[in-house]
């Protein structure tokens, strides 16, 4: 269970608010800061704080993929798998990297190291195809440079070294 400071700080955002359930996402993001993700007990028990249906809660953790609801690797992987960035060759990375790190979209690595996910557009378009760890972008993981998309090893492997 999340810590009594914690609780306090989200009491004391929702009491400020004209409606509880708009302390939803600080509240969210206050027990995945102290947790690392936001588990079963947590979301029963925000889900009463706020006057919501835990459904309400489940409904915004799955929107917003920010948000964990089980605990992940020391660094998230994501590829963004958005029309620029699938035009672009990102199945080629997530295949790469699934093969690499031998592990599936979603799961973690047995290290607990990394954890790879498919996003939605991470905003960085021109840059496609878009690899996000952490606030970082990875955007040349891919050499198109003779007009086919081929996956740089090198690159890759660089980007999965700097991740210890
Ligand atoms: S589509 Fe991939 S970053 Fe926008």
């Amino acid at each position: 269970m999340i810590s009594e400071k914690t609780q306090k700080k989200i009491e004391s955002i929702a009491s400020k608010l004209p409606q509880r359930a708009a302390a939803m996402l600080s509240a969210l993001r206050l027990i995945q800061d102290e947790i690392g993700h936001v588990p079963p007990e947590e979301r029963e028990w925000l889900a009463g704080k706020l006057g919501v249906s835990p459904a309400a809660v489940e409904a915004v953790l799955s929107f917003y993929t920010l948000f964990r609801r089980e605990p992940e690797g020391k660094y998230t992987i994501w590829v963004c798998s958005t029309l620029p960035c699938a035009l672009r060759g990102c199945e080629l990375l997530m295949d790469h990297l699934r093969h690499a790190l031998g592990i599936r979209e979603g799961e973690t690595s047995p290290d607990r190291r990394i954890t790879l996910k498919r996003a939605e557009c991470l905003g960085g378009c021109d840059r496609a195809p878009v690899v996000q760890v952490g606030e970082d972008y990875h955007d040349v993981l891919l050499d198109l440079s003779l007009g086919t998309a081929k996956v740089s090893f090198e690159r890759v492997e660089a980007l999965l070294e700097k991740l210890t």
